[in-house]
């Protein structure tokens, strides 16, 4: 059995895909639902089970450890919000949770990878380097972040970084991720703003070696997310934590003319205010440093921007099934764009500078 925690989320289910189409789907889900239309997510995958993390934590307790049945701990499941207030809450579902469930699956040598993000690099002053000698030095912006480097720098004083894979996502898009709201990618976002009014908003840049819309970040599609993790499955000896972005950062612009292109519609950009409060921690520049998963033997391909954003809106968003499934589904709902907001707030969410997870 594999346990994919997060399942029902945005890369999560994307996993969950993943596995199904290698054959896999003896899979527990440990997620919740709430509300919102993630459930949305599931009717088209295959898995046996799916459980809320309390009633997880609860069997674990009885069963005193994870079942034996259990090949692979998949650990995406995580307040996942940049802006989530609740330092608390973030500590305990986001560090302890990580924590409890790394210790079962270590103790019966069950493959365990888990979801860092690259928001621990905060401003990025360090840069963007995976070396667990940095891990001391980097600030993260918000307590999000801080809640992922706690997990990171736990596992390197524990000594147990060489047996797990903890693997930190720079910006992912792609299907999927339709509940997140303002949490959800530019490109997504983009869409939106696209099919509601015809353009984009993008910030102005107030540095004089950046254009306007010219600020960059390392985007990274779902697809080729679940790739890395399927491989990392197989190569049980490849651990330690892993930046996983694209390894290329590309512009604003360049996300916004990907999307006119896959929408086939006149570009039109409309560059606004970024607000004060944003202005003095805003990045001009993120770019995964991939050295450490290419060294563990990674070759895969990750696609630029361009065509990563052609097949998330051909073979998704512009289809009345928009979401990632084995062809074996509900009927389905479009997915709501977020609503568009008035021009700072979007922009501000597009612009990456929160939820550069
Ligand atoms: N998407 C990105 O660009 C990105 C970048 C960097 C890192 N990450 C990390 O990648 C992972 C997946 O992110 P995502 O974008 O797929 O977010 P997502 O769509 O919000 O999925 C995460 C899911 O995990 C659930 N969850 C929260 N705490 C949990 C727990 N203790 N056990 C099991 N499930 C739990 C969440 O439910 P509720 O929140 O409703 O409780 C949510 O359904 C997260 O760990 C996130 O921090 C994502």
């Amino acid at each position: 059995m594999y346990i994919v925690t997060g399942g029902a989320g945005f890369i999560g289910s994307a996993m969950v895909w993943k596995l199904n189409r290698e054959g896999i789907s003896d899979i527990c889900i440990v997620d919740r639902l709430r509300k919102g239309p993630k459930w949305r997510n599931l009717p088209g995958l295959s898995f046996t089970d799916i459980v809320s993390p309390e009633e997880f934590l609860d069997r674990l307790d009885r069963s005193k450890g994870l079942p034996p049945t259990t090949q692979a701990v998949i650990h995406l499941g995580a307040c996942s919000s940049t802006t989530e207030a609740d330092a608390d809450y973030l500590l305990q579902n986001n560090f302890q949770f990580s924590r409890e469930l790394a210790e079962a699956a270590l103790a019966r040598k069950t493959r365990f990878l888990v979801a860092s993000s690259a928001a621990v690099y905060g401003a990025g002053e360090q840069g963007y380097a995976d070396h667990p000698d940095n891990f001391p030095r980097l600030r993260p912006l918000n307590m999000y972040g801080y809640s992922k480097l706690l997990f990171d720098s736990w596992a390197k004083q524990s000594g147990i970084l060489d047996r797990l894979a903890s693997l930190r996502f720079f910006n992912v898009y792609g299907p999927n991720e339709y509940h997140k709201g303002d949490m959800a990618s530019m490109v997504f976002k983009a869409y939106g703003q696209i099919r509601k009014t015809g353009r984009i908003r993008l910030f102005k840049s107030y540095r004089d070696d950046f254009a306007d819309g010219e600020q960059k970040r390392d985007f990274v599609y779902v697809k080729d997310v679940v790739e890395v993790m399927w491989w990392l499955l197989n190569h049980p000896e490849a651990n330690g934590v892993f930046n996983i972005g694209s390894g290329v950062a590309e512009s604003w612009n360049e996300l916004a003319a990907a999307v006119f292109s896959a929408i086939e519609a006149p570009p039109s950009i409309e560059y606004v205010e970024m607000p004060a409060s944003v202005r003095h921690q805003y990045q001009y520049l993120t770019q995964a440093d991939m050295t450490a998963l290419r060294q563990a033997g990674y070759q895969g391909e990750f696609r630029r921007l361009h065509d990563g954003v052609s097949d998330y809106i051909n073979l998704h968003l512009d289809r009345s099934d928009p979401y990632i499934n084995n062809g074996k589904r509900l009927p389905a709902s479009p997915p709501d764009t977020p609503e568009t907001p008035e021009a700072p707030k979007e922009a501000e969410a597009g612009a990456g500078e929160e939820k550069n997870a």
